[in-house]
């Protein structure tokens, strides 16, 4: 059975987890709960803030390094970057038990649940959750305890920014496919565009 099998890209009933082998016949929900739609834009808009307030920290070190007076604003900036970031990854992690235990409908692709997009959408879905718990720990850590750790959380951001590529190209293409994605994470306004495929079509392609 196609799990999710709306004209409209909201999924219609929970379904058989056919998208992890060996969880077969685990229920997942038909749809993101308000609850992950908000955390869900709350993290992508902290992630934008962090990015923005990270140029701040490199000023700030580079003033005590030479031994000048570090900008009032630069230091407001990078403890907003410390503290936010800590939310963010605290959220992350919100997410991620919340996750667990409600679980999240199957990833919406144009063939089965467990087609290479599926998984590749599962896969990438996993890899926010790794690399932004880890890039928040590897920013206490270089903060608060172990500087080298800044080397890693500066290689993380670059992981973060692929996948934020891959994750809204994957938006965007499904968007333009005729499949609303985006209603999906509660944005029912945006259109989608192109030709709807039917449930009958998914099927076809599916096996
Ligand atoms: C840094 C920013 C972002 C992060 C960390 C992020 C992370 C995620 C994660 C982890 C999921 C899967 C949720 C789950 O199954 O638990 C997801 C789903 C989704 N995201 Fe993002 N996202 C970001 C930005 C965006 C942007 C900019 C867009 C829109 C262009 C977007 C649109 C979506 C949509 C539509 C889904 C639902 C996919 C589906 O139907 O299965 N995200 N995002
Ligand atoms: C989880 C969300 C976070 C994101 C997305 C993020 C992002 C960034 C970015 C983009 C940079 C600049 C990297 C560069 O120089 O190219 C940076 C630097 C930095 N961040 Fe974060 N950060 C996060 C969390 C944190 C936390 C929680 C802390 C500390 C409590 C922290 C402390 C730092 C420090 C000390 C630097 C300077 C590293 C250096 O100059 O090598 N960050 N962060």
């Amino acid at each position: 059975m196609t799990p999710d099998a709306r004209e409209d890209g909201l999924t219609a009933d929970a379904a058989p987890d056919a998208a992890r082998p060996g969880r077969v016949g685990v229920t997942r929900p038909a749809a993101y709960s308000r609850v992950q739609v908000a955390l869900h834009w709350l993290v992508a808009a902290l992630v934008v803030e962090q990015y923005g307030t990270s140029g701040a920290i490199v000023r700030t070190h580079t003033m005590h390094m030479i031994g000048q007076r570090q900008n009032p604003a630069d230091l407001v900036l990078h403890t907003m970057h410390n503290r936010l970031g800590l939310l963010l990854t605290a959220l992350m992690m919100m997410r991620l038990f919340y996750r667990l235990w409600a679980g999240a409908p199957v990833p919406r692709s144009d063939g089965a649940a467990g087609s290479w997009a599926a998984r590749t959408a599962s896969g990438v879905h996993a890899a926010f959750y790794v690399v932004l718990i880890s890039e928040g720990v590897a920013g206490a850590l270089a903060s608060y305890l172990w500087w080298p750790a800044s080397t890693l959380h500066v290689l993380l951001f670059k992981a973060l920014l692929a996948l934020v590529g891959l994750h809204v190209a994957a938006v965007v293409l499904h968007q333009f496919s005729g499949t609303s994605v985006l209603g999906r994470m509660g944005l029912r306004w945006v259109p989608a565009f192109g030709v709807t495929r039917s449930p009958a079509r998914r099927e076809e392609t599916s096996t």
